[in-house]
């Protein structure tokens, strides 16, 4: 079985790949809404903190126990003992429910960038956006490409298209997020952006937020749901992933980072909501560009590379449960991909609607696009983290020394994944969700 495996050609396609998983949607549309709902710089600084201390110890271990075992998820955690296959499942499954909100909003984008291409002249974008979102048929539509267009890649073999959009267009990427940044920065009040960003407020500390700050790490590194996992079993070679992971780590921050600076320092120009939800991303920045000279082709630009980021993400998203259908139910990678293209289909269309005909119908008190998105990020992603430690940790008995040289941190990597990362794990999602 092993050798039909796919593998990466080098271990730089697979540091990119890897990257590219992190950095997408998570950074620049998630990232900055979640901050303003949640208080603004204390959630940046506990986020920080989380993402500096504790998150590197599951991204490790979900890299190496996914190189160590070369397997889907549901097939390694079986192979460490049966009774951990349900938990190995959670893994396809967390994906699915991912893919049912953040293909919708790769579905957004596609809207974007053929509006910014038209040049469409709008004058009150939260207006616009409200009454897109509502408008049903259209936005199942470009749920739909979006989501067809990840699969296509997936079931073509992604080698190619990752290397591309990652040695391309990411620092690409970065040269418009650094010219929005200046021009954020310049605009009247821009100030108030960026107290609001990095003086913390500490009488906003509450469990929500501290809860809200680990599912956002998670989320964003893509930790939790086998994504990593399933790109270290492609790892051939026997070498190490510690510089991939500090490399994952740094380069996903930084964009998260350059997307906050662009954005709040806008939001308080424009007198808009930092705390007004998942559109946040999409009425400012329209916001931004139709001030600038030739602001349609930047955000021609800039919606399409936000796009190539989306794919690359998405595609190592969807690649969870493609794996597990092609190696533990032998089916054709196409076959795996037209099955698991109606299945989220049959999630997202839904999800999609919850801004228009099905605004009403509320699962916990949310739309099932809030619902799948804080379900997963929430709960789901530390639960797997939680699981994963545990049996990294305490089953496997994974040890730092075999990837950290300095004695002192191979030793406190071994103390953080037995002990202090599920200790923390369990506490955050205990008051978090009472
Ligand atoms: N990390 C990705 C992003 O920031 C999303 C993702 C989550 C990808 C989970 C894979 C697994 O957009």
């Amino acid at each position: 079985m092993s050798e039909n495996r796919p593998s990466w050609t080098s271990r730089l396609t697979f540091i990119l790949a890897a990257v590219g998983s992190a950095v997408g949607l998570g950074n620049i549309w998630r990232f900055p809404y979640i901050m303003g709902q949640n208080g603004g710089a204390i959630f940046l600084l506990v986020y920080l903190i989380l993402i500096l201390t504790i998150c590197f110890i599951p991204l490790i271990a979900e890299l190496y126990m996914g190189k160590f075992l070369k397997k889907d998820c549901v097939s390694a955690y079986e192979s460490i003992s049966t009774k951990f296959k349900p938990l190995g499942y959670l893994n396809p499954i967390t994906g699915v429910l991912i893919s049912s909100f953040y293909f919708i909003v790769g579905g957004w984008i596609i809207n974007y960038i053929f509006l910014s291409l038209k040049n469409a002249q709008i004058t009150n974008y939260s207006e616009y956006f409200g009454i897109f979102t509502q408008s049903s048929i259209s936005t199942c539509i470009f749920t739909l490409a979006f989501l067809f267009m990840c699969i296509f890649f997936t079931a073509r073999g992604i080698k190619k298209g990752i290397e591309f959009a990652n040695n391309v267009l990411m620092p690409m990427f970065a040269v418009i997020l650094v010219g929005l940044i200046i021009f954020s920065l310049n605009l009247p009040n821009a100030h108030l952006g960026l107290e609001y960003m990095f003086k913390p407020d500490f009488s906003k500390v509450n469990a929500h937020m501290l809860l809200a700050a680990l599912g956002q790490a998670l989320f964003t590194l893509s930790i939790g749901m086998g994504a990593l996992f399933t790109y270290g079993s492609y790892i051939k070679e026997d070498k190490s992933i510690t510089k991939s992971a500090y490399t994952i780590i740094f380069s996903d921050t930084m964009f998260a980072l350059m997307a906050g600076i662009m954005i709040f320092p806008a939001i308080f120009s424009f007198g808009l909501e930092p705390s007004s939800g998942a559109g946040l991303v999409f009425v400012t920045l329209p916001y931004i560009f139709s001030q600038i000279p030739h602001g349609n082709i930047v955000s021609s630009a800039f919606f399409i590379l936000l796009f190539a980021a989306a794919v690359t993400s998405g595609i190592s998203i969807i690649e969870v449960p493609i794996a597990t259908m092609v190696e533990r139910f032998k089916f054709t990678r196409t076959k795996a991909c037209v099955l698991l293209f109606c299945i989220i289909s049959a999630l997202a269309i839904p999800a999609t609607l919850s801004f228009g005909i099905l605004n009403n119908f509320h699962i916990f008190g949310k739309n099932i696009f809030d619902f799948f998105d804080f379900a997963t990020s929430n709960l789901l992603m530390p639960l797997n983290t939680l699981f994963l430690c545990i049996i990294a940790g305490w089953f496997l008995k994974i040890k730092g020394h075999l990837f950290l040289k300095n004695k002192f941190l191979a030793k406190l990597f071994d103390i953080g994944l037995k002990y202090i990362v599920p200790f923390i794990l369990i506490l955050l999602l205990y008051i978090g969700l009472r």
